[in-house]
């Protein structure tokens, strides 16, 4: 949630910032604002709304400057509005500062500073940053950046700042804790910081990710200095981008979500590439190897998520326990930090998140780490805070997702979980040499079958144009395509802004069932295994009530196609791994209903990408 960037060197920020808080936009649109520093004056402008509006108001402006700050944000404390935009100003301008996080203890601060004669002008936590450090930097003449830094001390919560000084023209100085932050170090002296690499990778590959309750000065004379909150110099760790600048781009596509949707054949491959060969038989996840034996003699795993993340978790679950045998609870994060969680040294939490940076998950790992857990990760983004927290972990390679909401990070998220889930159970010997082998073919087919399935977007799009206008939908499912069923209807609610619920195909009839009528779509995964007679008398109760069915069936599949109102064939696999084309007609179904609807596909009301507060 919100999204930071600045530069520091010869060239003219505006262009650098103004990109950069395009490519974090996924992180927040309520408002987004610049301040540049030229001829001693820090210029200031800011917008409520999309960087594109800040372009337009900025446009006849004076955008000089080569050093800079940008913000986009996700309101948390004020409306979002012009006011409450960053950056923000100290009273007497000689300051500017940008920040992603909470202050849980403003109100506090608040009262303090403005017994000091402090005057506020907006309703954020973060006007109390600014004039903290200036209060501190006035009454205590220090430097700007140890008035940072004491004011940093003084703060409970989370946050990633930049702070720009008319005093000190040549430097920037950042912090984090809790919230994530890059610096890039440049080819020609130059500086560039931001929220994650993406506003950096066009001009250098060379990164720091800063700790927590560190503080980097980005000084054009001095270079990179990289001080702990306790005034203790540290060496930066330079590390290579991976990161190629097409990956960030549309190519071609009329909106990240639907180009992203199209990659699943791509990064699903991407997922197992080095980690199986179905030919040779073997599967490996190096970054858990040496956890494995750990994780089978756990007494329980404990798999903690939120969103799409926490779908994944689902299916894995059902992966584990049956092919492993292993026992898993399935936990939001949110909910498992507050609830007291009876956790020991032989447990092991695995986080699943596309970011690696959602509060909710970054604490419920901390309370697992406190308690003596192991704890594991399954990340998107290379170097975020959760895969540096975690023990070990496996990445799952899918790509920068830019769209808001999530498709093919949830795939490849399945496809780890999977891919654990059979390395284990064969160590364990809890399947067959059979049984393995025919996991392994068929994971390595399923890229071409998703592909498969992605052809069908004519018959999905029909679909769409049809339920466009309900204002209701229902999600069925058994087994392992339950969580795929939540996944529907969230990809539905989140861009659609249609009202829809999954539930297990058999819960139906305990109460769902009374909201069927003639205008209620009701999407069901019926494929061929274990349930597929019980959903086929669920679709039936639906239709006895007139409800409309959208059914997803196995190719050849006759019987449901003679009682739904539409099917959508997908390619036949191993019923362990229908979770991942399943999930790929509802993904194509909200995308489109969503554009019919004229809805913001990449960027849905009131969400961002990375939830960086609890
Ligand atoms: C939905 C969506 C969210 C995220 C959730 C967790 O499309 O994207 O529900 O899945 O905010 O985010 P990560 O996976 O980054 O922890």
């Amino acid at each position: 949630m919100c999204g930071i960037v600045a530069y520091i060197g010869k060239k003219q920020a505006y262009p650098i910032i103004l990109k950069g808080l395009k490519r974090l936009e996924y992180r927040g649109y309520d408002s987004a604002g610049i301040a540049l520093l030229h001829d001693n004056q820090i210029n200031l402008y800011k917008r409520q709304g999309k960087v594109a509006n800040l372009e337009e108001f900025a446009a006849n402006k004076d955008l000089n400057g080569t050093s800079g700050i940008g913000h986009t944000r996700w309101a948390t404390h004020g409306a979002p509005n012009d006011v409450n935009a960053h950056p923000h100003y100290s009273t007497d301008g000689n300051l500017a500062l940008i920040h992603n996080g909470i202050i849980e203890n403003y109100d506090t601060l608040r009262k303090e500073l403005i017994l000091h004669g402090y005057v506020f002008k907006s309703e954020t936590d973060t006007e109390v940053l600014v004039h903290l450090i200036d209060d501190i930097q006035k009454n205590e003449h220090v430097s700007i950046a140890e008035a940072v830094r004491l004011a940093l001390l003084n703060v409970v919560g989370a946050y990633a700042i930049v702070v720009i000084s008319k005093e000190n023209p040549n430097q920037l100085i950042a912090a984090r804790k809790s919230s994530p932050l890059v610096v890039g170090i440049g080819g020609e002296g130059d500086f560039y910081l931001a929220s994650d690499a993406t506003p950096i990778v066009e001009y250098t590959k060379r990164v720091v990710y800063l700790e927590d309750e560190e503080i980097a000065i980005v000084d054009l004379n001095d270079g990179l200095k990289i001080f702990n909150i306790n005034n203790q110099e540290k060496t930066p760790y330079i590390q290579q981008l991976e990161l190629q600048l097409e990956a960030l781009e549309k190519g071609g596509y009329e909106h990240f979500m639907l180009k992203e949707i199209h990659e699943q054949p791509r990064s699903i491959r991407d997922c197992f590439r080095g980690r199986m060969n179905a030919d040779e038989g073997w599967v490996s996840l190096g970054g858990i190897k040496e956890y494995e034996q750990k994780m089978i003699n756990a007494q329980r795993i404990v798999m903690v998520a939120c969103g799409t993340s926490w779908h994944a978790c689902l299916v894995g679950e059902y992966l584990f326990e049956d092919l492993a045998r292993i026992n898993v609870e399935v936990e939001y994060a949110s909910e498992f930090r507050y609830r007291n969680p009876i956790i020991n040294e032989n447990d092991i939490v695995i986080a699943v998140s596309q970011s690696g940076e959602t509060a909710d998950t970054m604490a419920a790992l901390e309370l697992a780490k406190s308690k003596g857990a192991t704890i594991l990760g399954i990340c998107n983004v290379v170097g975020s805070s959760i895969s540096r927290i975690t023990d070990a972990g496996s990445y799952t390679h899918a790509g920068p997702e830019i769209g808001v909401a999530s498709t093919k990070a949830f795939t490849a998220q399945v496809t780890v979980l999977t891919l654990m889930a059979v390395s284990l159970a064969h160590k364990k010997g809890t399947i067959s040499e059979t049984k393995f082998h025919t996991m392994l073919a068929e994971l390595e087919a399923i890229p071409e079958k998703v592909k498969m399935v992605l052809e069908k977007n004519d018959i999905i799009e029909k679909i769409a144009l049809e339920y466009k206008d309900a204002t209701n939908a229902l999600y069925l499912g058994r087994g392992s395509s339950f969580p795929v069923a939540l996944e529907g209807a969230l990809k539905l609610k989140e861009i659609s802004y249609i009202h829809a619920e999954g539930y297990p195909a058999a819960e139906m009839k305990h109460g769902p069932i009374a909201l069927i009528d003639e205008e209620m779509p009701v999407f069901v995964i019926a494929t061929k295994g274990t349930s597929y007679e019980k959903v086929v008398s669920n679709i039936q109760e639906v239709k006895a009530r007139k409800g409309k069915i959208i059914a997803i069936v196995t190719e050849g599949d006759e019987t449901v196609k003679e009682i739904a109102d539409h099917v959508i064939e997908i390619p036949d696999t191993d019923e362990h791994l229908v979770p991942i084309l399943a999930t790929i007609p509802f993904q194509l179904l909200s995308y489109h209903i969503a554009v019919m609807r004229g809805c913001n596909v990449d960027q849905p009301r009131n969400l961002a990408k990375s939830v960086t507060v609890e």
